[in-house]
């Protein structure tokens, strides 16, 4: 079949640049905001083989059907969908690039705080632990939090003007190396700190019971789909850049894999340091409160080593931030310049400007970023999912085709496209049910009282 992008699409330059990239991309604000949290909430040890094996069944063929629709078309969402599918497929493209505008314009916000932690706690170190909760409702919301929203924004900006190899790769090939080091060293700190072994013994304490309900398995599936990229076209999108003798696969295993690594590793830093200060009770009813007014507080009771081991903190999680904002942007320029035929400069300025815009109730009002997580971050998601293991299951005819080329002699592939056929949206389904009932009763909540 003739490639829909033409020949002159650009290309990652090496194997490994397209997996730091897409791996740049999976790990975010996801692993180290949610992941931990919610294995510590839901049945601790039993959470996370639930979430592995939601990864393992879900996530992995939705991965390897978005690489697959990517790398066979060489085009965006909207076009590579329509591609092998007819144009009544386009819309589900254009969903995409919606959800794009909606996740990165809340999530530019999150990094806009962890940029300005990472920044303070470089100058001045963290604050007297008692005032930690104040600070952040200070400035979490406001001027302030649209300025760093918007300083945030200008960076990812700047990568993607560069282009696929002299921006998004360049940079992922830095800072990939740089956040896997930074992740591993605090969790070595972490397990020198007296207590250390209750926070482990509280992270893996196993209660099978908490996962036997609807809402656990829906926190699992929303956070597998937001921390893997999927279902909303990023990593298609990076796909798009990639040529034929990718082993697809095996590239959907390394990130998975890394992707949970430092979700897991993330784990292995922030409670032994909560458990260290007597912090655990803290771990409070919103997740964003452990890690922008628990963790803090725990660094300003370390002294003068937690103001070294805070900013490294937030700096490894304003690099995961930073590339995982850059694969956000990249699926809305990348859509901009194949269907409009902008130069990417163009597309970049004009997505970049909106997407700040549009980001502005979210940098003013906690609520309104809630609102925007819970239908960008996760209703979207899954039903994107559920959308794509339909369209490659069902719609496309030369799935397997497509998915074979660059590998040999691999057997299994029926298999996957049977997970994609019953088995993943049957259980994106019964998921997107109690999305829907949970996001109806949130907006009620809001507009409600
Ligand atoms: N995976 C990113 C994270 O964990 C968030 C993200 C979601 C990025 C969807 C791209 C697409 O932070």
């Amino acid at each position: 079949m003739a490639t829909a992008g033409g020949g002159s699409r650009e290309t990652f330059s090496s194997k490994l640049g397209f997996t730091l990239a897409a791996v740049g991309s999976a790990v975010g604000l996801g692993n180290m905001w949610r992941f931990s949290y919610m294995a510590a909430e839901n049945g601790g040890a039993a959470f996370v083989m639930l979430y592995i094996l939601m990864t393992a069944l879900v996530g992995l063929p939705v991965m390897l059907a978005e690489m697959t629709i990517g790398r066979g078309a060489r085009n965006s969402p909207i076009k590579a969908l329509a591609h092998f599918g007819g144009t009544a497929w386009q819309p589900l493209g254009l969903l995409f690039v919606a959800a794009g505008v909606i996740i990165l314009s809340y999530y530019a916000v999150i990094a806009g705080w962890t940029a300005r932690y990472a920044v303070e706690g470089v100058v001045f170190g963290f604050l007297d632990p008692s005032k930690s909760a104040d600070y952040f409702t200070q400035i979490a919301s406001g001027p302030q939090a649209a300025m760093w929203h918007v300083a945030v924004m200008i960076v990812a900006s700047s990568i993607v003007v560069g282009g696929i190899r002299g921006g998004i790769e360049r940079v992922s090939l830095i800072l990939m190396p740089v956040l896997a080091l930074l992740i591993v060293g605090l969790a070595i700190y972490a397990s020198t700190l007296s207590g250390a072994g209750e926070g482990y013994t509280y992270y893996f304490s196993t209660d099978f019971k908490s996962i036997l309900k609807a809402e656990v398995l829906q926190d699992a599936a929303g956070q597998a789909f937001f921390s893997l990229s999927l279902g909303m076209g990023a990593i298609l999108t990076y796909s798009s850049y990639l040529s034929r003798d990718h082993h697809l696969p095996n590239e959907s295993l390394m990130i998975a894999v890394s992707d949970f690594g430092v979700a897991f590793m993330a784990g292995m830093v922030i409670f032994p340091i909560l458990f260290a200060f007597g912090l655990q009770n803290q771990v409070s009813g919103s997740t964003l409160g452990t890690l922008f007014i628990t963790l803090p507080s725990a660094f300003a009771h370390m002294g003068g080593a937690g103001r070294i081991i805070g900013s490294l903190f937030f700096i490894a999680l304003l690099v995961g931030a930073i590339t995982s904002m850059i694969s956000l942007l990249e699926v809305v320029v990348s859509s901009v310049i194949d269907t409009l035929k902008w130069p990417r400069k163009r597309a970049v300025v004009v997505a970049a400007v909106c997407i700040t815009l549009f980001g502005l109730p979210a940098a003013f009002d906690i609520n309104i970023l809630g609102l925007m997580d819970q239908i960008g971050g996760n209703v979207m998601l899954v039903f994107g999912g559920l959308m794509l293991s339909l369209f490659v299951g069902w719609a496309m005819p030369d799935a397997i085709d497509e998915v074979s080329a660059g590998t040999s002699g691999i057997k299994w592939f029926f298999l996957w496209r049977g997970l994609l056929r019953f088995v993943v949206p049957a259980v994106l389904l019964f998921v997107m049910y109690f999305l829907i009932v949970g996001t109806v009763n949130m907006i009620g909540n809001m507009f409600g009282s």
